[in-house]
């Protein structure tokens, strides 16, 4: 059988990305231009300042991205592109770059939703055996997915309000740590002690999460701190509030899996890389005799590979996209996603 290559494209927030993989798992090259730095010294994502940045960096990470791989343009079967959710400006200059490739070079379309591919990350590492359970926590989406098949995707549980990745960013900020929180408080959090008095987020027998209530009690302890003239002890807080939301993340997913008896959990997601979340959860999934997978570091935050990847199973359902393509804010991720 011929060998698949797939050209992937990401470009929903601040990372602009592309990269080339092969057969789903393969990786071949990628490019990912981070606008971290940028975007530090407003505390968080300026999107109209993403978006043109995206414009600026995209044709240098193609070109960067060719020049590191031993293939051509011709060698690619395919271009896989993230058409949402995200931000649309952003969104825009991936997608529009992907269609006008797929045009002047004739190839097929292939359209992936950007969770879609924060889960086949894991292809890099591991084959999937399912039923698996999936646990997404990124900055946008906290989800328990239950996947029976390649390529099928059943959220049996979701937040309410805030994403995880968000509640991280808002605590970190609240007190003190530079954008993005997640990393900085999660390595604040193996120095500190479990102090304070927070509550367990939605610590009930659903798959469905919260997160707002804890920001906000982060926000009014701090707060109420600062007004009796009181130092907030970072470590100790970020300690805290990271055992309180792993405790309840792991406990969630652990049970989801018991629960529909799959031997397999994948994590996905920007949170994916934290040391805590990984931590415990793998203590637990030993604990229950379940198989622990989660993607390399720097592919669990924003990144083309994961597009290539799930590009390809997307790519081997037959799905693809026409020129009329558009990008998209907000979509569930479905269980026939195209
Ligand atoms: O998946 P991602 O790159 O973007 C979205 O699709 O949203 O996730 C970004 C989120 C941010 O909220 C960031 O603070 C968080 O992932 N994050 C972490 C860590 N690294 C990134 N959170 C906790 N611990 C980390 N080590
Ligand atoms: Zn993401």
């Amino acid at each position: 059988m011929d060998d698949v290559y797939i050209l992937g494209i990401e470009s929903s927030c601040d990372e602009t990305s592309a990269s080339i993989v092969k057969n789903g798992t393969d990786e071949i090259a990628t490019v990912i231009l981070s606008q971290i730095d940028v975007h530090t010294k407003y505390g968080g994502v300026v999107p109209e300042i993403a978006s043109r940045c995206h414009i600026e960096n995209i044709t240098i990470v193609l070109e960067k991205l060719f020049d590191d791989a031993n293939v051509t343009i011709d060698d690619i079967t395919a271009i896989a592109v993230t058409y949402g959710p995200g931000l649309i400006g952003s969104l825009l200059v991936g997608l529009e770059t992907a269609k006008t490739l797929a045009l002047i070079y004739n190839k097929p379309l292939v359209p992936v939703h950007h969770i879609a591919g924060h889960i086949y990350a894991n292809k890099l590492v591991s084959k999937f055996n399912f039923p698996l359970i999936t646990l997404v926590v990124s900055g946008g989406h906290t989800e328990i997915v239950l996947m029976d098949e390649e390529y099928s995707f059943k959220k049996i549980g979701s937040t309410k309000d805030d994403a995880i990745g968000e509640a991280y960013d808002k605590v970190a900020r609240v007190i003190g740590l530079p954008y993005p929180g997640g990393p900085a408080i999660d390595n604040l959090a193996s120095t500190g002690n479990d102090t304070y008095d927070l509550p367990y987020p939605l610590d009930d027998d659903t798959y469905d999460f919260s997160f707002s209530g804890i920001k906000s009690a982060v926000i009014n302890l701090v707060h109420n701190e600062q007004q009796r003239g009181n130092e907030v002890n970072k470590a100790d807080l970020a300690t805290t509030f990271q055992n309180r939301v792993v405790s309840v993340l792991t406990k969630k997913v652990i049970k989801a899996a018991l629960e529909y008896n799959v031997k397999q959990i994948l994590l996905s997601g920007g949170v994916a890389a934290s040391k805590g979340l990984r931590g415990e959860l793998s203590k637990l999934c030993e604990k229950n005799n379940i198989e622990l997978v989660a993607p390399p570091i720097k592919y669990c935050t924003d990144n083309a590979t994961m597009i290539a990847c799930a590009g390809y199973y997307a790519y081997k359902k037959g799905i693809r996209a026409g020129m009329e393509l558009n990008a998209v804010s907000t979509k569930e991720l479905t269980r026939e996603e195209r």
